[in-house]
């Protein structure tokens, strides 16, 4: 079962092809532009998706020995939760391909597919679960009764974690994107430094608030605060705060494995920790490389493979629409069907 997967949810383009679960080729553009701007800038996103998708899938197929895209036998793409501009270049782009051709369409939610990286991993994740997906977009935390079975637990009522770290960094003057600016800052760093507050500690509340931390490092950055200082301390926080909560979960729930997704978990301090953890928990840890932690279209063509081992005829129509937001309680895969 060949699938070719397409993600522009962001500012990242992504292609991959597949067969069933494994990648085949897969590529990546991160757009550069936005920097200048100090965010993503919507309009530009999607402009810059629709000028390279076309000749990255050209490259994904060629890489797989293709010559074009008649041999593929699925079409999946992000749907959303995103930007709409930048999820339609996407979305129509791999619907009209799919039209084309005959072939079926999926449309495929990407806070699941974060999750999906995980799905046909060489160890096997044990259920339950807890998942934690913590991106520039979300922090969400899930339990997981099996791959069909994926409820919300809590998430955040203000900023994304990944969105926390990314303003921290811009109002200290690392850069956009400054998650893993800031990420190497804290390496230099001194965590006990700067006294910053832990906003919804207790580890039994399940979701998340990050802004008022944000505005405490604005506050101790304009105090003078030594960067690398308030990055390391800043980092650790936040840290504490997913994990903490995290692991509460993970013993009432009685899980047995724990899932990590979304960019934030590039961050060097929350793999670290979360390893240390899973060990002390006795649980399976499933982590994605760097490389997936990011917006990337692999964990969208797991998806796609999950929804076909479950349904083999699942489809999505090809009315299927880009969305926002993603709101409700239990996390589906696949879009409009
Ligand atoms: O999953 P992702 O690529 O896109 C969304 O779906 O949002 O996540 C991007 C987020 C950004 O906020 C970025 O700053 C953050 O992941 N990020 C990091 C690190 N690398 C990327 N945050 C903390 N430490 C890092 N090393
Ligand atoms: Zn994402």
């Amino acid at each position: 079962m060949r699938i070719l997967a397409v993600e522009t949810s962001c500012d990242d383009t992504a292609v991959a092809l597949l067969e069933g679960c494994s990648a085949i080729a897969e590529r990546v553009y991160s757009q550069t532009v936005h920097g200048e701007h100090g965010g993503v800038v919507p309009e530009l996103a999607s402009r810059s998706h629709m000028k390279v998708l076309p000749a990255m899938v050209d490259d994904v197929l060629a890489a797989g020995g293709m010559t074009d895209a008649g041999g593929i036998d699925v079409f999946a793409a992000t749907a959303g939760p995103g930007l709409v501009g930048s999820l339609l270049v996407g979305l129509s782009w791999t619907k009209a391909a799919a039209w084309a051709l005959g072939k079926p369409f999926l449309g495929i939610n990407h806070l699941a597919a974060h999750l999906f990286v995980h799905y046909g991993a060489s160890r096997t994740v044990q259920f339950p679960a807890v998942a934690l997906l913590v991106s520039g977009g979300h922090t969400c935390l899930f339990r997981m009764g099996s791959w069909d079975e994926i409820t919300l637990i809590g998430s955040t009522r203000d900023d994304a974690a990944g969105e926390s770290f990314d303003k921290t960094a811009k109002l200290t003057g690392l850069g956009y994107p400054g998650g893993a600016l800031l990420d190497s800052a804290a390496d230099r760093g001194d965590p006990d430094a700067v006294s910053l507050p832990s906003p919804m500690s207790d580890p039994a509340v399940p979701d998340f608030s990050f802004s008022g931390l944000k505005t405490a490092a604005k506050l101790a950055w304009e105090r003078g605060a030594d960067l690398n200082d308030l990055a390391a301390s800043f980092r650790r926080t936040v840290v504490d705060l997913l994990v903490s909560k995290l692991f509460y979960q993970c013993e009432v729930l009685g899980a047995r494995s724990v899932l990590a997704a979304g960019g934030v978990t590039a961050n060097r301090l929350l793999r670290r920790v979360l390893e240390e953890e899973s060990i002390k928990h006795g649980v399976r840890l499933f982590i994605p490389d760097s490389e997936h932690a990011m917006d990337n279209a692999l964990m969208v063509g797991r998806a796609a493979a999950a929804v076909l081992d479950s349904d083999p005829s699942a489809t999505s129509p090809l009315s299927c629409n880009a969305f926002a937001r993603w709101s409700g309680s239990s996390l589906t895969p696949l879009c409009c069907h």
